[in-house]
């Protein structure tokens, strides 16, 4: 069940130099790296990506930290890669994220109250087509 997912290596990530790191963990697990590329993200680009969050209490200084810096959008392939990113990502929280995932590892909660949880990755195979899509209209 090959599959492809979106991942991305937010501004945190980016600024403190982790983006090799969480490359060679994506390719350490047997990934395929089918794209690798700096954006900058724009209000628009991430009205579309966090569709679902909009008018949440956290969207607005999400957005205003995902501005904040260019971001890594990658597009990996494998077996079950959508779960299987998920896994190495941990939780959305860094505090209770598992030792082993990058947001456990590597995650911070501060000095802002927005979640800097270093990555993004699909949930579900339905996202990460619309998500690929967003961040890559030539692959979808
Ligand atoms: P979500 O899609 O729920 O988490 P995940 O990235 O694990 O799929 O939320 C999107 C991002 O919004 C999340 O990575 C960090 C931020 N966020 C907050 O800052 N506070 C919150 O309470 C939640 C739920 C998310
Ligand atoms: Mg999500």
């Amino acid at each position: 069940m090959t599959e492809r997912t979106l991942i991305l290596v937010k501004p945190d990530g980016v600024q403190r130099g982790l983006s090799g790191e969480i490359l060679r963990r994506i390719e350490a697990k047997g990934y395929t790296l089918v794209a690798v590329e700096l954006r900058q993200a724009t209000p628009e680009l991430l009205e579309q990506h966090y569709e679902e969050h909009v008018g949440k209490p956290f969207y607005e200084p999400l957005v205003e930290f995902m501005l904040s810096g260019p971001t890594l959008a990658i597009v990996a392939q494998g077996e079950r890669v959508i779960e299987g990113f998920r896994s190495l990502a941990g939780v959305t929280d860094p505090t209770t994220a598992a030792p082993g995932t990058i947001r456990g590892d590597l995650g911070r909660q501060w000095p802002t109250k927005v979640l800097q949880n270093l990555v993004h990755g699909s949930d579900s195979e339905e996202s990460a087509a619309r998500e690929i899509g967003i961040w890559f209209p030539g692959l979808a």
